[in-house]
């Protein structure tokens, strides 16, 4: 049977039923440059022990180096008959090298522990590419930031009204989450940067192979010490696809609110033509397909997480067949990050806030009560009073159908004496966002520490 790697005690080849649920070729073959790099390095072991001579070794690195370049431009591609990448990739090196050759590299190694190397450098080099696009986004909400520093915006909780907030405030706190995220994949890093190759089928191997020194060839940090774990454990992977989640997940709040924002209703972004889309049949339509979509794609990264967590759950040590079943998950979450992310970014960039509306609203649904109960504190009164007498001021206005700086000095007497005319002084937007000045505030001067201080968490990242 072509391409088996086993077949001494086997009579017969495999049942075309087990050979096609078996098959993991149409996902795994993205591993093939990684498994081929592993492929070199651990040729280098085998000759650093006396089981490749010279110029077996540098007959195996050309033949590897020719098969790269083959599957590199699609001229090697994996047969139908072909089960993972691991046998194609044999299969190709031995038509390169020749038998002979080709049959000495799966000395000391087994599938077991080169996907279980191949899938954290695959992982390690696409955090770094979903780390990037996560800045990128970030440098969007930034910029956006910036160019509206002192645009107010009714602030909400409950979506409700709740404190006018600076817009700049608003889109850095979506900043700050997403630069966490970032901080998590760094994080995360360290744990990833360990080897298992040279853990063999579980118990590591006999011949005498180095495993730091294919870590070190690969770039990991350090080869693991427990072959069992190295072989068996995918938590590396798990923690891999909550982080994804989790960015998928704060980008969907963001794009909720988008969603929101650009309604008839609120009114406070234009999105750009080129980051929105029309609809087939209503002629006037202008639809948030970008931020609808991260919203529906944070789902699917739910369901991966928690998939990769269901496959895991009271797995046996060491290596179970189950563990195919790890891959399509994080693949799917950083193929669906990998072109959410600068979608997202593009659309970020070019929306367009209708600030003159936004300060409108800014204190409108009585978002100045807080302001009054502060003010009545400052001079004085228990914050307990303070609370009952803004919100009898709201009483009032509710009855006489108005905002609570229409409310007449006599009005504001008749709720208490402490409410005199000087209780106007915080009844501006203005006077209530530079009221919030210490750090994490929503005025201007705190909102400008902030930025400071979120460039400074940016660049060490
Ligand atoms: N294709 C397998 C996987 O993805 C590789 C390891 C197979 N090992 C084995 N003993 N069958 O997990």
């Amino acid at each position: 049977n072509s391409g088996a790697l086993w077949g001494g005690r086997f009579v017969g080849g495999p049942s075309d039923a087990l050979a096609a649920l078996s098959k993991s070729t149409q996902f795994d073959w993205r591993l093939a440059p990684y498994d081929i790099a592993g492929s070199r390095a651990h040729a280098r072991v085998l000759q650093q022990a006396g089981l490749l001579t010279d110029t077996e070794l540098s007959g195996m690195i050309s033949a590897l180096d020719q098969l790269e370049a083959d599957v590199r431009d699609g001229s090697y591609t994996p047969a139908n008959s072909d089960e993972d990448v691991h046998g194609s990739l044999e299969k190709g090196l031995i038509e390169r090298a020749g038998a002979e050759l080709g049959g000495k590299l799966r000395a000391g190694r087994s599938r077991n522990d080169q996907i279980a190397t191949l899938g954290r450098m695959y992982l390690r080099d696409h955090a770094s590419i979903i780390a990037s696009g996560v800045l990128d986004m970030i440098d969007a909400l930034v910029e956006q930031a910036e160019a509206h520093p002192y645009a107010p915006m009714p602030g909400r909780t409950h979506l409700q009204h709740a404190q006018p907030i600076l817009l700049s405030h608003q889109l850095l706190a979506h900043a700050w989450a997403l630069s966490r995220d970032v901080e998590r994949l760094r994080d995360w890093d360290a744990r990833a940067a360990v080897s298992p190759y040279g853990s063999g089928a579980l118990a590591g191997s006999s011949l005498g192979l180095d495993p730091e020194a294919v870590a070190a060839e690969l770039g990991f940090e350090s080869a693991t010490f427990n072959s069992i774990d190295g072989t068996a454990a995918r938590d590396v992977y798990a923690e891999f696809a909550w982080v994804a989640a989790m960015i998928a997940v704060d980008l969907s709040r963001f794009a909720e609110e988008v969603i929101l924002w650009a309604t008839k209703e609120f009114s406070f972004v234009k999105l750009h033509d080129s980051f929105s889309t029309g609809s087939s049949i209503m002629p006037q339509k202008k639809n948030p397909d970008i931020a609808e979509l991260a919203r529906g794609k944070a789902g699917r990264l739910i369901g991966d997480l928690s998939g990769l967590l269901a496959t895991l759950k009271a797995l046996p040590l060491a290596y179970n067949r189950d563990l195919q079943e790890d891959k399509e998950p994080v693949f799917d979450a950083i193929d669906q990050l990998e072109v959410l992310l600068p979608a997202m970014s593009g659309m970020m960039s070019t929306l367009t806030f209708n600030t003159e509306r936004l300060a409108e609203l800014a204190p409108q649904g009585f978002a100045l009560a807080t302001d009054i109960a502060e003010w009545l504190v400052r001079q004085g009164v228990p914050f307990r009073v303070a609370h009952e007498l803004a919100g009898e001021a709201v009483r009032v206005c509710e009855e006489k159908n108005c905002e609570l700086w229409d409310l007449s000095d006599e009005d504001f007497a008749s709720i208490s004496e402490h409410l005199t005319p000087q209780v106007r002084e915080v009844l501006t937007v203005e006077g209530s966002l530079n009221s919030r000045s210490a750090q994490g505030g929503t005025s201007p001067s705190a909102v400008a520490e902030q930025l400071t201080a979120l460039k400074k968490v940016l660049a060490e990242l």
